[in-house]
């Protein structure tokens, strides 16, 4: 059995990363859908649909709990997977199952709140505004997941999403630093412009962008705080399988890539975050 990892491309990697960092022993599954990538301009529906074939192409090829390192799916699909699919699952497997999102381990990264945590809206003297900005596929912006659940935990907290349509699909297609940087800095000065000025806090809110982390960090000014969303999903992860040793992971620190799209290697961006040529087998 192994950990799954899932995003409909390149961006899942950057999770993926920090996961094998920190259970070097166990056994992971990538899959990157990128016959269907990018995700951020597709309906509901089609991004449920994608995410259930995703996972279950995981659980076939041995996964037991599957990561969507991908907010677009996490925030779109994961409930309605949890609530009326893994169940059946599970039975028709005849094994323990799971599907879990990144979308929670980064609110609390970024509230300092346990997900349980809401806000008693008694009256709590609000002393400052302290600004999150979110970048994020245009998807995860119209869910306003980020709004919504920040504002449950912290009303001292406002929070501005910054749809970035089609940054996603450049870095799929391995588009140059240069390309990337005017994209970027056009999205971090649209954000400035619509709050009056820079958040102090951003959250790189699709695993795509945490590859270009370096381009946005130098947009926003310095000093802004920015939320590691690999970090927080691993140490998020870490508790989990210690409330749930059920799950088998594997122990042969077996790494696996696979795509839906074209097999083979993958652009020279990719290599150059990963830190060595990555090559991808078809699904
Ligand atoms: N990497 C994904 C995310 O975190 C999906 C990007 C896309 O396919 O548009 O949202």
């Amino acid at each position: 059995m192994a950990i799954g990892v899932f995003d409909s491309g390149v961006g899942g990697l950057t999770v993926h990363r920090e996961l094998t960092r920190r259970f070097p022993d166990r056994d992971f599954i990538y899959l990157a859908d990128q016959a269907h990538a990018p995700y951020g301009g597709l309906n509901g529906e089609r991004i449920v649909e994608l995410t259930r074939e995703g996972c279950a192409r995981l659980f076939e090829a041995g996964a037991s709990v599957v990561v969507l390192a991908c907010n677009t799916a996490s925030a779109i699909a994961l409930r309605r997977l949890q609530q009326t699919w893994i169940p059946g699952e599970r039975e028709r497997l005849g094994r323990p199952v799971n599907v879990l999102g990144i979308i929670v381990p980064t609110i609390e990264a970024a509230t300092g709140m346990p997900w349980t945590y809401e806000a008693d809206r008694m009256g709590d003297k609000i002393e400052a505004i302290d600004i999150t900005g979110v970048f994020c596929t245009a998807a995860t912006a119209m869910s306003r997941v980020y709004e919504i659940e920040i504002d449950k935990r912290r009303e001292d907290l406002a929070v501005f999403s910054e749809p970035c349509p089609g940054l996603a699909g450049l870095i799929e297609l391995g588009a140059t630093p240069e390309e990337l940087k005017v994209v970027v800095d056009e999205h971090v000065d649209a954000l400035r412009r619509r709050i009056g000025r820079h958040p102090d806090t951003a959250i790189l809110g699709c695993t795509h962008y945490e590859i270009i982390s370096d381009l946005f960090a130098q947009a926003l000014p310095e000093g802004t705080k920015l939320i590691n969303q690999p970090t927080s999903v691993a140490d998020s992860l870490e508790r989990y399988f210690e409330r749930h040793p059920e799950y088998e992971l594997g122990g042969s620190a077996r790494r696996s890539f696979l795509t839906t799209g074209r097999a083979g290697p993958q652009t020279e961006m990719v290599s150059q975050f990963w830190g060595a040529p990555l090559s991808f087998d078809a699904a």
